[in-house]
């Protein structure tokens, strides 16, 4: 089994350095494979995803990502992240589980990953008026929803699937092929709900969810608002699958560089990332449940500043290996 690792950009390798530690601990029999991606990989070739990274990628059983992303490419036309989006496409990994779990809280958002504003025609015209366009095809829609139906059926049988079909044509699109889907999965409750609404009860009541289904850019609002919900960034872990081929597993975070370089970046979101690359990428599941309990008992012997705490990434790093 080889797993490509791609340190990123700030924080990343700060995260990705106690990640391949837990690896090791756990699966001392997997290859892992370090390649450049993102502003680092701009940097060394100009390009933030090379071609022999991409080839790597396409070649594992599964990529473990760091956050990627630097101001100092904010405004320039190569920025890293292109790369993320075109890895992303490449492997089409159009599924994006994104679980934000605390005390009474279990939700799961599964964020469209490969569609929507991020992936359409845009540009700026020569009067400076600039554009991005939405576009979703009926086949994207319903195999995210059948993924959160399918996901649902493991979980409470709840889906809320959030759009604005009150303004945007995509959505009510989205509305009509996810209320056909549903009609295979009669075990499951599905309900429909308006982004603004769905904001407002993520934050007064999350509780109330249980699998949330929704287009690329608000599934990425509200991550991280559901992150903000049940501990904070430094706790958001992520999955994105496909059908076949390598699963991409990622932060929720970026790449922090208010406090990159100083030791004190929380891993947890980058650990129980790599939990879910053991479980749903590896099949190891054994293997992930132990390393997200370790995670579990860091978090009380060893928080970080962002929890109040104040032990640094590697203490942390230390407290995980030594529940593992
Ligand atoms: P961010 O997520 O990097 O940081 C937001 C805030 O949360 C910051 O104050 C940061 O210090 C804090 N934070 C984030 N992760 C933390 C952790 N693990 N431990 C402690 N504190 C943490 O968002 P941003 O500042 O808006 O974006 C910075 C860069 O990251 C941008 O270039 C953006 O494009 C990129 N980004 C990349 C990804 C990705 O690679 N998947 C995700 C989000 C943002
Ligand atoms: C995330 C990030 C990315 C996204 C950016 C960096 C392209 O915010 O993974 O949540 O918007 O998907
Ligand atoms: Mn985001």
């Amino acid at each position: 089994m080889r797993v490509v690792c791609l340190p990123g950009d700030g924080v990343g390798p700060e995260v990705m350095r106690v990640a391949r530690h837990a690896l090791k601990a756990l699966a001392p029999e997997l290859e892992l494979e370090e390649r450049p991606f993102g502003a680092a990989a701009i940097r060394a070739v100009g390009d933030p995803l090379p071609e022999e990274t991409l080839a790597a990628c396409c070649r594992a059983d599964a990529v473990l990502k760091g956050p990627i992303g630097d101001p100092e490419f904010d405004g320039a036309p190569v920025r890293p992240e292109q790369g993320l989006l075109r890895l992303r496409a490449e492997l089409d990994v159009y599924a994006n589980l994104r679980p934000a779990v605390h005390g009474a809280v279990d939700l799961l958002i599964v964020r469209e990953l490969v569609g929507g504003l991020y992936f359409g025609a845009s540009g700026v015209r020569e009067d400076g008026t600039a554009f991005d366009t939405c576009e979703y095809t009926p086949a994207q829609v319903e195999r995210v929803a059948r993924r959160a139906f399918e996901l649902a059926r493991l979980r409470r049988r709840h889906v809320t699937s959030v759009d604005k079909a009150n303004v945007l044509e995509t959505s009510r699109l989205w509305r009509r092929v996810v209320n056909e889907v549903a009609c295979d999965y009669d075990d499951v409750v599905l309900e429909h709900m308006l982004v603004d609404n769905a904001a407002m009860q993520i934050a007064s009541s999350p509780e109330r969810f249980d699998v949330i289904v929704t287009e690329n850019m608000f599934g990425d609002i509200l991550s991280d608002l559901a992150a903000a919900m049940t501990g904070g960034l430094g706790l958001a872990p992520s999955a994105s699958l496909g059908d076949a081929g390598a699963g991409l597993f990622e932060p929720v975070h970026g790449s922090a560089p208010d406090i990159a370089g100083r030791g004190v970046v929380n891993p947890a979101a980058m650990l129980r990332s790599t939990a879910l690359l053991l479980e749903h990428g590896l099949g190891r599941t054994a293997d992930a449940r132990k390393l997200e309990e370790a995670v579990d008992a860091a978090l009380t012997a060893a928080p970080t500043r962002d929890l109040g705490g104040d032990a640094t990434t590697e203490a942390f790093g230390a407290a995980v290996l030594a529940a593992c």
